[in-house]
């Protein structure tokens, strides 16, 4: 008998490889309640992302979980896409079957506002690893959602360098004014960022580990991070690839796994140079009160362990939730 109550998530997410990899580990892992997948563009268009997660739940066998498409671009800017990194279809590498799972009716926004709302007060976290604009609207539209969701654990951000620029992170910098409303509100956020998520690289003995586990999602996530692997060499000159999204997971699972520093976080909204960028203040220079946890350092036998059992429960039909 488990004696901790699964935690209840909406993941929130633009898969994506990475996506792909935290929507694994969130089904998979008996102590998270995977309440919903809702969909954002990011990675890439938002139909796209949309059949990715359907596609990443019928080869897991995530039948359980509701998919639920969400919005189709930033708030104010036009929408940025990463084929340099994912692919034309977001999730190139794999040959992937007629996807089974359907996507739920409905938007988004109002899936997160609903579960939040009837879920109890403190109950619901919310794992946000694509750009932040289906929690910005829905903290829009619902403000009363923010005392009741128990944290924000989200990836995206960096404190040292970015990604996409030299000062922004993707996720971030696809939509800056959905982020700056997520860090500006009245709620727990942990930034789960670059500087944390490249400690997270599939290193080619982590990736046979996977593949010794033999199994049809075993097969996928390697092949996931097989092009993974050649993006990030290609682009980034990377001899493994980070992979980011499910280590925001594995922080809400195990938080020893992902060390973090209390900071003030602005969003850059406007900078020239630095739209996108996360600036974190851990010393309190900018005279705010320092409300965020930032990860730092990540625990990288602890969680390939966990991302590992995760795909094995999975490949035996034990996606859980
Ligand atoms: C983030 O951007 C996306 O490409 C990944 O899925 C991850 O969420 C990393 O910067
Ligand atoms: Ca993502």
């Amino acid at each position: 008998m488990r004696e901790t109550v699964p935690r209840k998530i909406i993941l929130d997410c633009d898969p994506g490889h990475d996506d792909a990899m935290a929507i694994i580990l969130a089904a998979g892992n008996p102590d998270i309640s995977l309440q919903a997948i809702t969909t954002v563009a990011g990675n890439q268009t938002l139909p796209k992302v949309t059949l990715n997660a359907q596609r990443v739940c019928t080869v897991a066998g995530i039948t359980n979980v509701p998919v639920i498409a969400g919005c189709a671009g930033p708030l104010v800017r036009p929408l940025v896409v990463a084929p340099d990194i994912h692919g034309e279809s977001g999730l190139d590498g794999p040959q992937w079957p007629e996807p089974t799972v359907p996507v739920t009716p409905g938007h988004a926004v109002d899936a997160i506002i609903d579960l939040v709302m009837a879920a109890g007060e403190g109950e619901m976290t919310l794992v946000p690893t694509g750009p932040l604009t289906n929690i910005a609207m829905a903290v829009r539209k619902e403000p009363r959602l923010v005392p009741r969701v128990r944290e924000v654990v989200l990836m995206g951000g960096a404190y040292t360098r970015g990604n996409v620029t030299p000062a922004a992170e993707f996720n971030i910098y696809v939509d800056p004014e959905a982020a700056d409303i997520v860090f500006s509100a009245d709620w727990s956020v942990t930034m789960v960022g670059l500087d944390l998520t490249h400690q997270a690289r599939a290193t080619s003995a982590v990736v046979d580990r996977i593949a010794a586990l033999d199994t049809p999602v075993a097969r996928m996530v390697v092949d996931l991070l097989h092009f993974f692997g050649s993006s990030y060499q290609q682009e980034q000159g990377f001899e493994a690839p980070p992979v980011h999204d499910p280590t925001a997971v594995a922080r809400v699972i195990n938080p020893a796994l992902v060390e973090c520093a209390d900071a003030f976080v602005a969003v850059e909204t406007m900078g020239k140079w630095t739209a996108g960028m996360t600036v974190t203040d851990f010393r309190g220079k900018l005279g705010f009160p320092l409300a965020a946890h930032v990860a730092t350092r990540l625990d990288f036998d602890g969680f390939w362990s966990l991302m590992i059992d995760a795909i094995a429960a999975v490949g035996q039909g034990a996606a859980v939730s």
